[in-house]
């Protein structure tokens, strides 16, 4: 199976041009799961929550969801994208998957990030697996890397690739899925950002690129630079993923101490 994440550098509010050049990127990709960034089609430092309502969309009725859906039907694709989702007078920071026959699910990031919290409602959708190909993918967006537990629920639900839309502007998240693709024994999938956006005075964000892709076994298998946009695609087999034996007397998921831990 080809996996690939697509690392962009949206204008801040120009919705039309920031989907048409991912969709021309898709088209331009052989492969069968594509990522893209957190709010790929807006950019990410909105001034105010009337700014945000006034650019998010309707989740799947929107145009982005709409171009995206078009995009997988004609490539025979899933894509996982990250978006401002409305809802009535809410909005969330969203991923979504679609097909090749439309839009599959939606999650909303749990875990708001910094200014995120003055704007966005947190997410409430529960964690959840779908079929992508062959393969089971779960969703989580960004600043979730930094609770494990997003990753493990994921895992345990049985996922083979956990697929993250990202803005991230911290530096450790990179190294940090290494651990999360070990830890769970899965294939993650950031797709990263870069550009630079200072919106609000004083507050100047760098985005750091390095979109990656790594294995259950920890490899890193694609990983991008900090300052271009760029693609990585690699085959993989997501069946490696199913394969949770560590040593002939170790399972990943058989040893956990549920009965020690406090969760
Ligand atoms: C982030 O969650 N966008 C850092």
């Amino acid at each position: 199976m080809r996996v690939a994440f697509i690392q962009t550098s949206p204008v801040f509010g120009d919705i039309a041009s920031n989907v048409e050049r991912a969709v021309k990127r898709i088209a331009r990709l052989d492969a069968e799961l594509i990522v893209l960034p957190e709010l790929f089609s807006t950019g990410y430092q909105f001034r105010s929550r009337k700014e945000l309502l006034e650019l998010a969309e309707e989740v799947p009725g929107g145009y982005a969801v709409r171009q995206l859906a078009a995009a997988a039907k004609s490539r025979g694709a899933c894509i996982v994208a990250g978006l401002a989702e409305r809802e009535g007078r809410r909005a969330y920071n969203s991923a979504v998957l679609v097909g090749p026959r439309g839009h599959v699910g939606t999650y909303r990031k749990a875990h708001l990030f910094w200014d995120e919290k003055k704007i966005f409602t947190k997410g409430d959708t529960p964690f959840a697996i779908y079929k992508a190909g062959k393969a089971r993918v779960g969703m989580m967006v960004c600043f979730d890397w930094v609770f494990p537990e997003a990753a493990r629920t994921l895992a345990l639900m049985g996922a083979d690739i956990i697929c993250h839309p990202s803005n991230l502007v911290l530096p450790y998240c990179p190294q940090a899925m290494i651990t999360r693709s070990i830890e769970n024994r899965v294939f993650t999938i950031t797709a990263n950002r870069v550009g630079v956006e200072e919106r609000l005075e004083g507050k100047s964000l760098r985005f750091i690129g390095s979109s990656q892709i790594t294995s259950p076994a920890g490899e890193v298998l694609a990983r991008a630079g900090g300052r271009k946009e760029e693609a990585g695609v690699i085959e993989i087999n997501p069946f490696e993923a199913r394969r949770k034996r560590i040593t002939p007397v170790n399972d990943l998921f058989g040893d956990r101490r549920k009965d020690l831990f406090k969760l």
